[in-house]
Parts: C-alpha cells; structure tokens; sequence
C-alpha cells in the first residue's frame, strides 16, 4: 500500500472540523479528522499507514477557562511536525505555551479585517484589507516573546502567529470557511510551505486503487450489496462491479414507495452495468404489512424490518462471503470513536442490515471520503448524473411523506403530484438550488369546486429546503408565478386534489421530512 503525506485534524467538536479535512483535500492532501483527546499511541498507529506531515487544532464551542474545556496533549508540541491552531485550536495553543488568553469583552462575530502586522510564513500573499471570517469570545492577548504576532482585529491583540522554529502557528479566524477570501492561500502556505505536503490525494487515483484492493480482497467469492438508488450505494456498487463483474449481487428491494418511475429508471441503469443487478419487485408485500399504520415510527420500523426480510432471503439465494456497504466518512466519524463507529456503521447504513447472515468480512469503499468526493468519483466513473445529484431520500420512502395510513391509491396521488413538482422546478433550473423538494400527501379532504360543482378532495403540500447538511434547514423561497404554475398543474392533472399548501417552515421547529 502506498503510504500518502497526510494531515490530521484535531476535533475538538467545531462545526468546521470536517470543512478544514475538505479543504485540505480539495489541495490534494490527504487529511483525517479524529478525536481531539487522541493518545499519541493512536496517533503513532495512524503513522504506520500515513506520513503525517502537520497537525491542525479544529475550533469548537468550549471556553479554555471551562473545567471540562478539552486540552491538547502537551507532548503534541514537541512532536516535530507542524501545528496549525484554528480558533478554539489557536487559544488553546496560546495558554499551553505560556501566553495570555481573556474572555474578550466583546464577541466578535462575522466578517472581520485583520491587521496584518508581518505575513511571516502563514500569511504569506494575504494582503492589508482581505476579509476573514470570526466567531469567536476568547481572545489570546499575549504570548511569549519568542513567538512572533502576525495579525490583530479590535479586539484581539494576536489574531494569527507563527514560531518558525518550534513549527508552532494559530489563527484566531477561520481559513476553511468560504467568507475568508485568502482562507485558501492560508491552507497553501501551510500545507506546501510549512508542512511540505506532497500532492498524493487524487480521486482518480483512489478509484483505480480501491477498485484493484476489492478486486484482491475478494478473490473468487460473491459480494453482496443493498442499493437504494442512493448516490453512496450506487457508487460503491460500481466500483465494486469493475472490481468483480458478475460477482456482485447487487439487490435493490422495490417496496413501492420510491417516486414515479424510478425503480424502473434506476433498474434500467444498473442492468447496463457489469454486475448481477437482482430487483425484487415487493410492492404488495410491503403495502400489506404496512395497511392500517398510521404512526410514523412504526411505518419506519416495519418497513425497515421486511426490508430485511427480504435481504435475507436474496441473500440465502447466493452463496455471498461478503458485504459491500455504503458507508461514507461522516457516517461513522461522527461517535467520535473510530472503533465503536466500525461496529455501530456495519449494521446501520440500510436501516439495520440482516444480523442472522454471516459474512467473511464487510468492504466499505467510500468510507473516507466525503459527499462531495464520492459525486466526484461517481460522475467520473460514468454514474449517470440523476443519480450523481439525486435528492437525499428516506429509507421509508413516500410512506413518511403521506399522513395517516398508506392506500395504493393514495400513492398514486402523491407519486403524480411529486413528479409534476419535481418537473416544474427542473423546468426552472432550480434543481441544484434546493436540498430538497418534494411532495406530502395530507390526511383527510377539503372542500373545493371544480367546474361548476362542488368537489370533496385531497391536499398536497410542498415542501422546498435549503441546507448543508440536512441539520438545519430553511424553506426555500420558490418565486410564487412557479408556485402557481404548480398547483394549476397538480390540481389540473391530478383530479384527487382540490388544493395544494406550500410548507414555510425552518428545521428547527420542524424537520425536513414531515413524518
Ligand atoms: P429530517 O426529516 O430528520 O431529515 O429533518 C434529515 C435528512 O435525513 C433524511 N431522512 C432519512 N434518510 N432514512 C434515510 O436514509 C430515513 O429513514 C430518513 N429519514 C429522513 C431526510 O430526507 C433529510 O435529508
């Protein structure tokens, strides 16, 4: 295995942990994001399989004068590779060393333009004037006087220093997100200038290696794989597929509650690749055990348990030795712990994954790489782009997007009036703007006239997000003219429904999906 220049990202619970991992990446680096309480033995592990060129502290939301406010192991310092401290990371590194750090008076939030007092190596090319981005109440007021000041703001005397020597540098604001115009220049300098990186991260590279090291792992046996039509399951599918051909089985369960056409689309898709594409059509299967629940929950249970079912059953058809998962980078990073996640992620990504069976082992391809990085790959990897940018979508299906119990009829509705929504706002160009966008059914009728006569019919409402990362959302301000070119449409071409809602409501209070 070819050992990669690789940067380690301390944790210490920051929103933006996983932004400075892709950040690096993006510059071809390699970078991994632990815990920030790593012991150096782990750390000693990681070096066996990486050559760590440079350490970066993450922010986080803790205070250093809290009791229980994370610390960086001392030892780290002298470690003899850089360290880079990004806010939190940067205050941390000042009262290690001896400096001074005071809860600033006043919080300075946003957009800020440091005083840049000498660019040393750190802040070479940025320039007087470029704006940063801050967040942050601490502030490191002094350090000792070996150590060089590179930059203040108003209200904290060291923004940004360096200690060549020791290899030691902070940053009071952040380089990683996108409102620091030199953020990138920041991330050269440290990566090429002071850690000495080599540009050993190429996606395309990964590919053709993980294809080979699947390929090796597997010998002659058969692999077995859920998709759900997902871009993380499609794509470690494919990889799989041109590392064993027909080895693979790859089973897609249709329960009936995926949008109009797209079992059929995304069968179309993988029949066309080199791999034993198995589709089993359980539509009356699902909807029978389903008839009559109205709660959620329980619609998720049950759906997620005769997916099972049906896993095991394929499953027993072929003499599989392995599992191929899904399993992307944040699926398992986020507990925290890299040997519990192994355990919990194995079982986790299809809703829970069939206990009972019992695999030689469990390949997950993707599992460090990022969202952002897997569409790469898939795309150059020749994964149509339906699939590459397709909307997250629950395991459950429309079966959380319709109140109340579950009819073939009333799948019927909300598949015609989802597919009219998700027409109109491609139409529009709107596709990419949005996390997602789909159709709810709601429960029970409303009066409307139709004609000259009164009618008795259903509701659709629509719901449009914009989001990250699906932790927070806000509604999408679709332009009214195609809100109301919409619902003429739904309510023209589906009789069923008499009105059409629009949803205009953040996550939090709600969530994205309704159910
Ligand atoms: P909520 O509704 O909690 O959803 O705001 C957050 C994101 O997760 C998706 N989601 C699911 N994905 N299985 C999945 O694979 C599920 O059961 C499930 N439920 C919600 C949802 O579409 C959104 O992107």
């Amino acid at each position: 295995m070819r050992i990669m220049d690789t940067v380690i990202v301390l944790n210490f619970g920051g929103q933006y942990a996983h932004l400075i991992g892709r950040r690096i990446r993006e510059k071809n680096v390699y970078s991994k994001v632990v815990p920030c309480n790593i012991s150096l033995e782990k750390l000693k592990e990681i070096e066996k399989n990486h050559n760590i060129k440079g350490i970066v502290l993450s922010g986080g939301p803790s205070s250093v004068f809290e009791e229980n406010a994370p610390k960086i192991n001392k030892e780290l310092l002298d470690y003899g590779i850089p360290i880079l401290g990004i806010c939190y990371g940067h205050q941390l590194i000042a009262k290690t060393i001896g400096g001074k750090v005071t809860s600033a008076k006043t919080e300075e939030y946003g957009i800020i333009v440091p005083k840049i007092k000498k660019k040393g190596e750190l802040l070479k090319d940025v320039e007087d004037g470029d704006k940063g981005w801050t967040s942050h109440g601490d502030a490191v007021k002094r350090l000792p006087s070996d150590f060089k000041v590179l930059a203040s703001t108003d209200n904290c005397p060291v923004a940004a220093f360096e200690h060549r020597q020791k290899d030691i540098y902070g940053i009071q604001w952040h380089p990683e997100v996108t409102h620091t115009e030199h953020g990138d220049k920041i991330f050269k300098n440290f990566l090429f200038d002071i850690c000495n990186c080599n540009k050993d991260w190429k996606m395309d590279d990964f590919a053709e290696n993980k294809i080979e090291q699947i390929k090796e792992e597997v010998g002659e046996s058969n692999c077995l794989i859920a998709m759900s039509g997902g871009i993380d399951s499609s794509t470690s599918a494919l990889l799989a597929s041109k590392a064993i051909g027909k080895q693979l089985k790859a089973v897609f369960v249709d329960h009936g509650f995926m949008r109009k056409n797209e079992p059929e689309k995304i069968s179309e898709i993988f029949d066309n690749f080199e791999m034993d594409f198995i589709f089993r059509e359980e539509r009356d299967r699902f909807l029978k055990k389903i008839k009559g629940v109205t709660d959620p929950e329980k619609k998720r249970k049950i759906i997620g348990e005769e997916f099972i079912r049906v896993f095991e059953e394929v499953a027993e058809e072929y003499d599989a030795e392995y599992l191929i998962q899904g399993t992307i980078y944040p699926d398992w990073i986020e507990s925290g712990s890299e040997d519990q996640s192994d355990l919990i992620k194995s079982h986790h990504n299809v809703g829970g994954l069939p206990s009972k069976l019992d695999f030689e082992g469990i390949i997950e391809p993707l599992r460090d790489l990022y969202k952002d990085e897997v569409r790469d790959i898939a795309s150059k990897q020749g994964l149509p782009e339906n699939i590459v940018h397709r909307q997250p979508f629950p395991g459950p299906g429309l079966a959380v997007r319709m109140i109340g119990d579950i009819t073939r009829e009333k799948l019927k509705i909300l598949k015609d009036a989802d597919l009219i929504f998700t027409e109109e706002i491609e139409d529009a160009g709107l596709d990419r703007e949005y996390w997602q966008y789909f159709a709810v059914l709601m429960e029970g009728q409303t009066t409307g006239v139709k004609g000259d006569s009164r009618d008795y019919g259903n509701t659709i409402a629509l719901r449009a997000v914009k989001s990250k990362e699906a932790m927070t959302a806000s509604f999408g301000k679709i332009p009214y003219d195609l809100l109301e070119k919409i619902s003429t449409r739904i309510t023209n071409e589906v009789p069923e429904v008499t009105r059409v809602v629009y949803d205009i409501t953040h996550k939090p209070p709600a969530t994205i999906e309704w159910e």
